[in-house]
């Protein structure tokens, strides 16, 4: 793009991959990622993590309870895969249209983790009945091996489990989730079609040296972690490359501040607020704005077979000012970009 727009309309885009948590936190975040976001797909990794037909169910229910009465929004529900999951509950969940996908997490990857997945051939069958009926199987991709280095482990994943999934299961739908490497990006541009990823505004944003910068510094630590810059730029090149194959998902994780400030900090980012401000500050950068409604709004609904949303989304280029701090319920935020200035900022929705 050779001029430079003030003003951007695009259809309204969805998160396809969020944390929202539960009880009060859930109350005091859902509405942030609904502002913006027509629909997103849950993550189902509460304690107890989201297993069955009915917990997939109560929790959306829960969901649409906390939301304000003025949004509209559509949770797209996910399935927690265990090494006992059940293929009959998962594949009811995903007929019966309360499960969007399923989620892999290798046990012991991430926060609430622990009933994941130990090894991939504990799931095989699973595997094999989604991929027969059409549901996609959304990754964690990382190893859990001590022994591989922080920042190798999404490179080790992608040789030791995500290629023999592609290789078992050339027809399943698999969503790289929350890439951090060039070697993924590579791998999603490789594989066939069924195969896309999900890429972080915070991601895109900064490399791991944020996390270092004068100090240490929690709110730059998330799963997977950030990588050297190499990596940043190759995720900036897949997201603004115009494939269909890279779609938004924040991977918004809220934390309470003193979960994320203490002797073991938890993983994760909260970016709800101004998420497609964030996005489009990095599209604005690297000169692609046109191609910011395709990565936002179009492909991820094309992956999932669902429609785009009709409702418009725009955006100014106006700063908007990221407080220190959110209130939710009892717990405070802090998030990302908290105290700097967003170049973008979200003028609002007109409706269908
Ligand atoms: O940073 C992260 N936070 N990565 C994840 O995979 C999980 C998430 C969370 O739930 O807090
Ligand atoms: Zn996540």
């Amino acid at each position: 793009m050779t001029d430079s727009p003030t003003r951007l309309e695009i259809a309204q885009p969805d998160d396809w991959h969020v944390h929202l948590r539960d009880g009060d936190m859930l109350a005091g975040v859902v509405d942030a990622t609904a502002r913006q976001f027509a629909r997103a797909i849950v993550m189902p990794n509460l304690a107890p993590p989201v297993t069955t037909i009915a917990a997939g169910k109560a929790y959306r229910d829960r969901i649409m309870a906390a939301l304000s009465d003025e949004l509209d929004f559509t949770p797209l529900m996910t399935a927690y895969l265990t090494d006992g999951a059940d293929a009959d509950e998962i594949i009811g969940g995903f007929d019966q249209g309360v499960f969007s996908a399923c989620k892999l997490y290798p046990a012991n990857a991430t926060t609430n983790s622990s009933h994941g997945v130990t090894d991939i051939a504990n799931i095989s069958g699973v595997l094999a009945a989604m991929e027969k009926a059409g549901m996609p199987l959304l990754v964690h991709g990382e190893v859990t091996d001590p022994e591989i280095d922080i920042f190798d482990r999404e490179a080790v994943f992608i040789d030791r489990v995500m290629s023999g999934i592609a290789r078992d299961f050339p027809g399943l739908k698999v969503v790289f989730e929350h890439i951090t490497t060039s070697d993924a990006a590579d791998f999603v541009m490789s594989a066939g079609p069924n195969v896309a990823a999900t890429i972080t505004p915070h991601h895109l944003a900064f490399s791991r040296n944020a996390i270092f910068k004068g100090g240490i510094r929690p709110h730059y630590y998330c799963l997977p972690i950030a990588k050297r810059e190499t990596h940043r730029l190759a995720l900036r090149k897949a997201a603004t490359s115009g494939s269909p194959k890279f779609f938004l998902g924040t991977d918004s994780a809220p934390h309470d501040v003193t979960r994320k400030i203490s002797e073991c900090g938890c993983a994760g980012l909260y970016n709800a607020p101004f998420a497609i401000e964030s996005y489009a500050q990095t599209f604005d950068e690297e000169n692609a704005l046109d191609k910011l409604e395709g990565f936002a709004s179009l492909n991820g609904p094309a992956f999932y077979g669902l429609p785009v949303n009709t409702a418009r989304m725009v955006l100014e280029r106006r700063p908007s000012d990221v407080p220190q701090t959110f209130a939710a319920g009892p717990h405070t935020l802090v998030p990302f970009l908290a105290g700097e200035q967003t170049s973008w900022t979200f003028a609002g929705l007109q409706p269908a």
